[in-house]
């Protein structure tokens, strides 16, 4: 009687294990099939282990289909459109397809509209940098991260994970937007990503391997006037520097903290402006005039090569023309365009940057640098006529806004000539 009452229970306990397990997998099918229909499942590195997390789905996150509501009059039903088209439409100079995921990754504070956001776009070799930049500023940060569309994808955003978790003050500041498509250095669309999601009124377009040297925000709330020219729409710019010996350029702990300890290593000559090798890059900036002052002045040399590191107002400010692609022109032009609209570039008086030194990879660059300046040329002309007709039909052909576009733009042959006959039709009319 023993062992077949023995067999029973076996056989009871084989039944009930069987029927759990089959519960147990069904319901987590479901679970996980629920889970994918969900628009925005919690966002998990595949390397994080706390219990009952597992690993994210790639394909859910990547290919949701979130939905924007807009609202409508009173009493008509609102109107929903994908997310994804809007992002096309947003995006719509760039390459297609291509897949942005706004706040990837969030930061849990809520900033101060007055503050500055910095904007900048980085690579899988720059996230050491990034995170001692994080760590530097202690502000709002809004970042553009490309990740190519290929056997990789998974990883690479693992490794954003991996990168995100490194560092506490990145939960803090950091929000990370995602760029998945096959199209590699599309520098201009990047970003206008970190600009149009960063959440304060002013941002800095700054590169990843910058170092912030003072304490720009206190400098900020300090500097009545500075504020003032910010408020009226102006940028403000805090002027480049690099080491003259690369090797003292590595580590920024290292770096003077204000002016003083500046100019001292610039008089020693172990500090140089930034890119000294290509005046017209920063030396719109006015070096000799800052090292003088204290307060904060209005830049009178600009000329269309000229790539200051600058704080501009999110609103009303012109965005980066993604028609550029690869290396060379693209931030000139963006900031090219940002002048001639009516925005003037003044230089704040105590904040700098300086240039943390790592090899460069020159290959692909000159080629893309060669076309793309010749690009450059015809975009300058193009934008030239483009906000001249916007100042015309504006009737704001006289105002003081349209100074920077009539200086710049009168050096392209032939601009004067035709520009008089749009402002006079008498004129145009007698042809
Ligand atoms: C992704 O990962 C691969 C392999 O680790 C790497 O070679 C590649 O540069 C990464 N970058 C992007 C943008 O996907
Ligand atoms: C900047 O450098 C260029 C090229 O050397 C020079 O022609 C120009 O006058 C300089 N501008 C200023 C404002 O120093």
């Amino acid at each position: 009687m023993k062992p077949k009452s023995t067999l029973a229970t076996t056989l009871r306990y084989a039944v009930v294990t069987y029927l759990s397990a089959s519960v147990f997998f069904t319901v987590h099918h479901f679970f996980v099939q629920y889970q994918d229909a969900q628009p925005l499942p919690p966002v998990r590195p595949k390397t994080m282990t706390e219990p009952g997390q597992g690993t994210f789905d790639v394909e859910n996150i990547i290919y949701s289909q979130q939905i924007m509501t807009w609202k409508t009059p009173q009493g008509h039903p609102e109107h929903e459109i994908e997310e994804d088209a809007v992002l096309h439409k947003i995006f719509t100079n760039t390459m297609q397809p291509s897949k942005v995921l706004p706040y990837y990754l969030k930061a849990i504070r809520d900033f101060d509209p007055e503050s500055v956001t910095i904007t900048t776009l980085i690579t899988f070799d720059r996230y050491l940098i990034f995170s001692k930049l994080v760590t530097n500023y202690q502000g709002p940060i809004s970042v553009s991260i490309h990740i190519t569309d290929d056997e990789n994808r998974d990883e690479n955003l693992s490794n954003l994970h991996d990168m995100y978790n490194s560092n506490p003050y990145m939960r803090e500041f950091v929000d990370v937007h995602v760029i998945v498509d096959k199209f590699d250095r599309q520098f201009n669309m990047w970003r206008n990503v970190a600009r149009f999601f960063a959440r304060s009124n002013y941002f800095m377009m700054l590169d990843v391997d910058f170092h912030i040297c003072t304490n720009l925000q206190r400098h900020l709330s300090l500097d009545a006037r500075a504020r003032e020219v910010m408020r009226s729409g102006a940028a403000v710019v805090l002027p480049a520097f690099e080491y003259v010996d690369q090797d003292d350029g590595i580590d920024s702990t290292t770096f003077p903290k204000n002016k003083e300890a500046l100019i001292r290593l610039v008089e020693e000559h172990k500090i140089t402006t930034f890119h000294d090798f290509f005046p017209k890059g920063h030396n719109s900036t006015d070096y000799e005039r800052w090292y003088a002052t204290d307060s904060v002045y209005k830049v009178t040399a600009y000329q269309h090569s000229y790539e200051p590191y600058a704080i501009m107002r999110k609103e009303g400010t012109p965005w980066c023309d993604e028609r550029f692609i690869g290396y060379g022109a693209n931030k000139a032009a963006c900031l090219f365009e940002i002048y001639i609209s009516g925005v003037d570039y003044w230089v704040l008086p105590q904040d700098f940057v300086i240039h943390q030194s790592h090899p460069y990879k020159e290959e692909t660059r000159k080629q893309e640098r060669k076309y793309n300046r010749k690009l450059y040329q015809n975009f300058q002309e193009e934008a030239c006529f483009r906000y001249s007709q916007h100042f015309l039909q504006a009737n704001l052909w006289d105002d003081p806004k349209a100074e920077n576009l009539k200086e710049q733009c009168s050096k392209i042959r032939g601009f004067n000539k035709v520009m008089e006959r749009f402002a006079s039709p008498e004129l145009a009319e007698q042809e």
